[in-house]
């Protein structure tokens, strides 16, 4: 929880950031921030750490069906990786005025702020690295996005390093899928898992352009592109790579529009239990279910709050 005022640490008004922006600078700290610039940054900034945090407890679980010791050992990199990208995230808060003790150790589980997909857990070897070749992949386009058009400074820096560590984990998915298609089982359990994922990456991009709520996200260039035109460059990767190693996807190019288009009702309502899609919904509807958060939740930021809670460090002596 921040204790200082919001107003109180961003000194700027809207026009002073518009006209910083507007000369060609970035916005290196609270000094150049207006509130709304301030929250805006903050929420983008929580969300990015939040899935980098979340999964490492979800990516940690399914590690443990690795079938050998040095893919285990991929995959510990792989969650290495992750850490380092939610400090990245969780620092950059601490620097905005947000208490990150709070942020990670203290704060309620549904509270936190990553992708519904991650509440869903991943049982075995094959979700693991199905997840690095959709999930990966969907981080990959957002904070590459990020990356060429945020307007805060320090956080476009680090994500330099990010974007890379990023290119290895989908690489990782991708290389075992080419590899487990090759016999009928393996093609089977991908095709499984690969059934529920899709479909939940879709939505991991968010709400339709039109029913989009924080518009600051682009008018303050936090990011340079909208839901719909991210959700279509992940099918732009997604599709394709599909395609080759003859795995089915609801969604095509199509020649004559130029892009992608979902081939069944979008979103749908799904059962979390079974992982299985079924009737089109509205987006309240998934809202919904979003802001129940999904059956993982509470056990996933449990793990990563339980040593904080049992083991006393004597903070700050
Ligand atoms: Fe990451
Ligand atoms: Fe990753």
């Amino acid at each position: 929880m921040s204790t200082t005022p919001i107003e109180d640490l961003a000194p700027w008004t809207e026009e002073q950031v518009q006209a910083h922006l507007r000369a060609g600078k970035l916005v290196e700290g609270l000094q150049h921030m207006s509130p709304k610039y301030l929250e805006g940054m903050r929420r983008i900034l929580t969300v990015s750490a939040d899935t980098e945090l979340v999964s490492a407890p979800s990516y940690l679980r399914a590690a443990s069906h690795a079938p050998a010791l040095n893919n285990f050992g991929s995959a510990m990199s792989i969650i290495q990786d992750e850490l380092a990208h939610a400090h990245i995230g969780y620092r950059l808060l601490g620097d905005l005025g947000v208490d990150m003790d709070w942020l990670i150790y203290e704060r309620p589980a549904p509270d936190f702020k990553y992708p519904y997909a991650f509440d869903v857990p991943l049982d075995s070897w094959v979700e693991l690295v199905c997840a690095n070749a959709l999930y990966d992949q969907a981080g990959f386009v957002l904070l590459s996005d990020v990356y060429h058009s945020s307007t805060f400074g320090p956080w476009k820096r680090a994500l330099a390093k990010v974007d890379k560590e990023e290119t290895f984990h989908l690489r990782h998915g991708r290389t075992w899928l080419r590899k487990l298609v090759k016999t009928p089982e393996g093609k089977a359990e991908i095709q499984q898992a690969i059934d529920w994922m899709f479909m939940l990456t879709l939505e991991w991009f968010g709400l339709p352009d039109d029913r989009k709520q924080h518009s600051e996200q682009l008018d303050y260039g936090f990011k340079g592109k909208s839901n719909d035109a991210l959700r279509q460059d992940w099918m732009s990767e997604v599709v394709p790579f599909m395609e080759e190693i003859g795995i089915a996807v609801p969604a095509h190019l199509d020649q004559d529009q130029g892009k992608f288009v979902i081939d069944c009702p979008f979103p749908r309502r799904f059962d979390e239990q079974q992982r299985t899609w079924h009737e089109e919904i509205s987006w309240d509807e998934v809202l919904k279910r979003w802001r129940a958060r999904g059956p993982m939740n509470r056990e996933y930021v449990q793990t990563l709050q339980r040593g904080y809670q049992t083991t006393s460090l004597r903070r700050g002596a």
